[in-house]
């Protein structure tokens, strides 16, 4: 069974590769997502590593002056999506969204770098580091309002958690009245049971075009956005992407780096605990605008252990929920506790499973020392692909698979984690 798993993984990254970057998945999502491939690189370094480079180096070709990676490049035009490029209307060569994604590039950089034998003078890693500096140079100017290390976010596609319950509070609030006419495509792929309602989608179009209104001036939007969340994912990754990228920076010699990122990690690590609620005894997104905490656990909360954050007393209660998760989760790790507002456990984000988020999670857990959840994780991730294949998501609850089917990151993380 492994092998013809992994035989069917290899081919889907193929048929999903467009030359040079892979779609996530034919039909709904044609283009050229961030973080995806990211996690797809790690697929690919699993049998043609060039191919692999490939993919981030197609990727950072769609970056900004500013330094911002979009979250989308549209390299092709696809009249099967929305909002396609003439929505977003970035006026970049190639066409881009206007928004970012999960900044865990550096950390797959220095992971294909290091299994390569970290030669410093691999001209590779060294183009992608820079861009990478220039990345995290950018969330450090433009999403850190508080001053603390956290990761602001100005649009919910941001955290690629794009319908999670943590946003609806902030997203009430976004006014819709403009909004005009649009033609939904997704629906059109997936069961819309799955999706997220039409009135949420008017709010992320809404998001959208006040970006655009701006001409996608990232000051004006992290200063006046209609929605402007601390994300606990993206704060949890992009202080793990700081660790890896410095030691690249240190390998590199670039003493200038290595002490801007010291710095910057110094003031994640203090400042995390922002985002600690004792309600639940987790880290959770938080609104910037109100202040308040969404009081949610989610799959990100977990990436404490990924991030390096947390106290011993703190860890416990993290484990500690985990173990709550096993009692209504027959897999791990739903992306919303069970009984939480909003859990469902079909609907994008508020219940399946994502398993690059498992993969981040299970990594921090394994390095923390927490090697039996660390399996356990893996283990369910595993018996998820043999039971439904390679979707998009999966139901915590009957393992069904949710989303689009063929899901590129879904191979590729059988490849390089749970089906090795
Ligand atoms: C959805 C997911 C996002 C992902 C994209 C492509 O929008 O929420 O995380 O990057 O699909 O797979």
């Amino acid at each position: 069974m492994t092998q013809d798993l992994s035989q069917t993984a290899q081919e889907i990254l193929r048929r999903n590769d467009r030359g040079g970057y892979t779609v996530p998945t034919h039909g709904l999502y044609p283009y050229q997502w961030n973080w995806d491939s990211a996690f797809v690189a790690l697929g690919f370094a699993e049998f043609d590593r060039d191919r692999a480079w490939q993919e981030i180096e197609t990727l950072v070709s769609g970056q900004w002056e500013d330094g911002m990676i979009p979250h989308i490049i549209f390299h092709k035009d696809d009249p099967g999506y929305f909002p396609g490029p003439s929505v977003w209307a970035t006026g970049k060569t190639p066409p881009t969204s206007g928004i970012t994604q999960p900044p865990v590039l550096a950390t797959i950089v220095r992971k294909l770098w290091e299994d390569e034998g970290a030669d410093p003078t691999n001209p590779r890693m060294i183009a992608l580091y820079q861009a990478c500096v220039k990345s995290h140079r950018w969330f450090h100017t433009y999403r850190d309002p508080l001053g603390n290390g956290l990761v602001m976010v100005t649009h919910n596609w941001e955290t690629g958690r794009d319908n999670s319950s943590e946003w609806d509070d902030a997203l009430a609030r976004v006014d819709t009245s403009g909004v005009g006419t649009y033609q939904r495509r997704d629906t059109g792929h997936v069961d819309a049971a799955m999706r997220p309602t039409a009135v949420e989608y008017d709010r992320y179009v809404a998001i959208l075009q006040f970006g655009r209104t701006s001409g996608w001036n990232h000051r004006e939007i992290a200063d006046h956005g209609p929605f402007r969340m601390l994300d606990v994912g993206m704060s949890m990754e992009l202080l793990r992407a700081n660790r890896d990228l410095l030691v690249l920076a240190r390998a590199l010699h670039d003493t200038e780096v290595v002490a801007e990122l010291e710095a910057r990690i110094a003031l994640s690590e203090a400042g995390m605990d922002w985002l600690w609620y004792e309600g639940v005894g987790a880290y959770c997104s938080r609104d910037v605008v109100t202040g308040e905490s969404s009081g949610l656990v989610t799959n990100a909360s977990f990436l404490a252990f990924y991030a390096g954050v947390g106290t011993q007393a703190q860890r416990q209660r993290l484990i500690a929920a985990l173990e709550r998760m096993t009692k209504s989760a027959t897999y791990l790790v739903p992306s919303l506790e069970a009984g939480s507002r909003a859990y469902d456990h079909k609907r994008y984000w508020r219940g399946p499973i994502w398993l690059v988020v498992s993969y981040m999670v299970a990594q921090g857990l394994a390095e923390a020392g927490h090697d039996d959840w660390a399996e356990r994780i893996r283990t369910d991730s595993r018996k998820l692909i043999e039971l439904s294949g390679f979707y998009e998501s999966f139901s915590p609850e009957t393992g069904a698979g949710s989303g689009g089917p063929d899901f590129s990151w879904t191979a590729a993380m059988w490849l390089a984690w749970c089906g090795k």
